[in-house]
């Protein structure tokens, strides 16, 4: 019997979108204590996207998705499987994969969302590359995406002005003879921090009481250095451990495409990565920390733009809530 080639999985389109009204660090200046130069040297951003009252998770979600059919050369109809990366659905119950599927007009495939935060655009990735590799499914869309700016309290100044709107796509499908592929993902959870970055009123845990409103508890909380710490020491380890599954150096590496939540964390990861920091992708100064999204807007973005070309190897990695990490490593 000959071998049966072992089945990989390929990103074959990408697609964002982002709402059209931008918050600038100076629009910020006149809502909380706070400065652009603070923001700027803190966290490299400038200005962030806000959605309209009217608009979703899932209408973001839509037009990401249709971009990334569009350059797969594929229809929703094609599709087997549909993975969003949120913690900001729609509603609490359904899935806000749901209402996306509804949106692209297709029915009867799974589509369900993963709770991973930031990292959620990965850990889809991960799930979705895992169907194709098994043969079960031809097509997968994979999303991240956020409508973060509806969970704050714009009175937190340490957590207003990080966030913004956004979505981002990926279409997976088979990988044939040469060509490109994900060649590793690595997911990973340390609840010890779990408390760090939570949204701690409006679950199973705690009702949304008038007091829980008043102390603004089902809005996101976040103790930003203890995420810090972790962060560059996790997003290190998860690029250095794709890189060895894969069997590549840093140097093969053509661009990394990092979770953009803090431009100093991005720094010391490419420092400690010995990669330099010109072949990161970054957008964090004009969408701020989109969560789940930050990483699919910045890969469309450099994939439409002609600077990821097919055939480049291109490492990402995110953590966010739980804590929750992720990296995957691709040939384009
Ligand atoms: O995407 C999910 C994962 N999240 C992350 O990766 C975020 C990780 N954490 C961070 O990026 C950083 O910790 C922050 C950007 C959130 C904060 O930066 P920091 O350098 O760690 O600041 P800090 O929390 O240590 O605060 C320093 C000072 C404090 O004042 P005092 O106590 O020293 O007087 C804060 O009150 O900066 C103050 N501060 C601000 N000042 C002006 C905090 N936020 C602001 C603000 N404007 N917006």
């Amino acid at each position: 019997m000959p071998d049966t080639p072992a089945l990989h999985s390929r990103i074959l389109g990408t697609g964002a979108y982002a709402p059209e009204r931008v918050l600038t660090n100076f629009d910020l200046e006149k809502m909380v204590d706070t400065s652009d130069a603070w923001i700027r040297e803190r966290t490299g951003i400038r200005e962030r996207r806000i959605a309209r009252d009217d608009e979703t998770t899932s209408d973001m979600a839509h037009v990401a998705a249709r971009r990334a059919l569009e350059m797969a050369g594929l229809t929703p109809a094609d599709l087997d499987m549909i993975i969003v990366g949120t913690v900001s659905p729609d509603m609490p119950m359904p899935a806000c994969a749901a209402f996306l599927q509804r949106k692209l007009g297709v029915t009867d495939i799974p589509a369900f969302d993963v709770s991973a935060a930031c990292a959620g655009f990965l850990y889809a990735l991960a799930i979705g590359d895992q169907f194709i590799r098994t043969g079960q499914h031809r097509h997968v869309l994979v999303v991240g995406a956020e409508l973060l700016s509806r969970m704050l309290d714009w009175e937190d100044r340490t957590t207003c002005v990080l966030f913004g709107d956004g979505a981002g796509a990926a279409v997976l499908g088979r990988s044939v003879g040469d060509g490109g592929r994900v060649l590793s993902t690595r997911l990973y959870t340390d609840s010890s921090l779990a408390d760090s970055l939570c949204i701690r009123a409006g679950g199973s845990k705690e009702r949304i009481t008038p007091e829980a409103l008043a102390e603004k508890r089902d809005k996101v909380f976040m103790n930003g250095r203890d995420i810090f710490k972790v962060a560059v020491r996790n997003l290190t380890s998860a690029s250095a451990s794709a890189l060895v599954d894969a069997r590549l150096s840093p140097a093969e590496v053509r661009w990394v495409v990092p979770h953009q939540a803090n431009m100093r964390i991005i720094t010391q990861v490419a420092q400690r990565l010995e990669i330099p920091l010109e072949r990161f992708v970054l957008n964090i100064d004009r969408f701020g920390n989109t969560s789940s999204a930050s990483i699919p807007i910045a890969l469309d973005e450099a994939v439409r733009d002609g600077r990821i070309r097919p055939g480049d190897t291109v490492l990402m990695c995110a953590l966010g809530g739980g804590v929750s990490w992720a990296s995957a490593l691709v040939r384009m």
